[in-house]
């Protein structure tokens, strides 16, 4: 089944909820670069439902990102409703996703993420409890199974789409996994069989090819993106053109991946705050934009150090004066 979302005749492609990464600025850039929808990082259904500041501050999001999902994670299913709801009530995302998947130590330890694995019952009654307390579309993304064990994706997703599931995301490794071996694209085929409700891929997909590849191994309804699309939204846009028959478009060059990443940094400051801290969390987006770049092992040394975005515009321009001068003048 296709999802209401994306493009007629191709799945559509999803920037995966991702926390510290799949930011407000993050998603925006990738929603410019071709992502049909993106995904909030996990929130705490017991902090949404304290009304803790700083947990709604991280569901905010601009209307440029729609459609967007917010993704609650939690192992109550009262607390998980009474989220869900006012999820619904102050911020009306286009849909709310539940996190089935999370293998972190802190969350899995209170059954939240892939703890709730574990207990399919737990599972089917968080999906029933948090679709009677939303008008909006509940969506579930989940992992393969706690473990070896219990690998069962089929059952889990039907369990899902019992409980009125209307669209579920299958990352194929189990919890003990955690993110060795690969993801068994297999399990996504037979799930994508098996359920009535879209299906959306996800796993080892970071390039256009794979895009590709991982529809035409599983009819997934989307194709969801997480580490692939680190520094690299071009990889939304490449791969529609080859899901669309057309031609790879070229990889950007050095000024167009420094272009983007300030564009990127000037969205970080004006909605995280022009503060250290800010250009200290962003450290990392500016690794991945040069990952791969002649010289990128000194110039990243450079660009971890930064305490300022101003810092960083100085040492991309250094950069291209030094590498390519022809083309840094071109571009004043
Ligand atoms: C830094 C990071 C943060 C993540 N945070 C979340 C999250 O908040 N919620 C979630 O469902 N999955 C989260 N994931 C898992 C990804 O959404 C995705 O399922 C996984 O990385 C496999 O996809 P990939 O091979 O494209 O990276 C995170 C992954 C990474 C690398």
């Amino acid at each position: 089944m296709k999802l209401p979302y994306g493009h007629a005749s191709a799945p559509a492609l999803i920037l995966a909820p991702m926390a510290g990464v799949s930011e407000s600025p993050f998603r925006q850039i990738c929603r410019g670069f071709g992502a049909d929808v993106v995904v909030s990082e996990f929130i705490s259904s017991v902090g949404v439902s304290l009304g803790i500041e700083r947990v709604l501050a991280d569901m905010r999001f601009e209307p440029v990102e729609r459609p967007i999902g917010i993704q609650l994670y939690g192992a109550d299913p009262a607390v998980m409703a009474r989220a869900a709801a006012l999820v619904t009530e102050l911020f009306a995302p286009d849909f709310v996703d539940i996190n089935f998947g999370c293998p972190v130590k802190k969350v899995v330890r209170n059954n939240g993420g892939s703890g709730c694995l574990k207990d399919l019952g737990l599972v089917q009654d968080i999906v029933r409890a948090v679709a009677g307390a939303t008008h909006l579309p509940v969506t579930a993304k989940v992992r393969s199974g706690w473990d070896e064990l219990h690998r069962d994706p089929v059952t889990i997703g039907l369990r899902c789409q019992d409980a009125g599931a209307r669209a579920l995301t299958l990352h194929p490794r189990t919890r003990t996994q955690m993110y060795t071996g690969d993801a068994d694209w297999d399990e996504i085929a037979r799930l994508v069989e098996a359920l009535e409700i879209p299906v959306i891929g996800n796993g080892d997909v970071t390039t256009p090819e794979d895009v590709v590849a991982m529809h035409n191994h599983t009819r997934c309804a989307a194709v969801m993106i997480a580490r692939g699309a680190f520094g690299n939204p071009w990889l939304f846009r490449q791969a529609r053109a080859l899901l669309t028959g057309g031609l790879r478009p070229v990889d950007p060059t050095p000024a167009e991946r420094f272009e983007v990443a300030l564009a990127h940094a000037r969205l970080a400051l004006r909605l995280q705050g022009n503060t250290r801290r800010t250009a200290i969390e962003f450290r990392k987006h500016l690794g991945w934009y040069t990952k791969g770049l002649p010289g990128a092992a000194e110039l990243r040394q450079r660009l971890f150090a930064i305490e300022s975005m101003a810092e960083a515009e100085r040492i991309f321009a250094a950069y291209l004066e030094d590498r390519t001068p022809a083309m840094a003048s071109a571009a004043r």
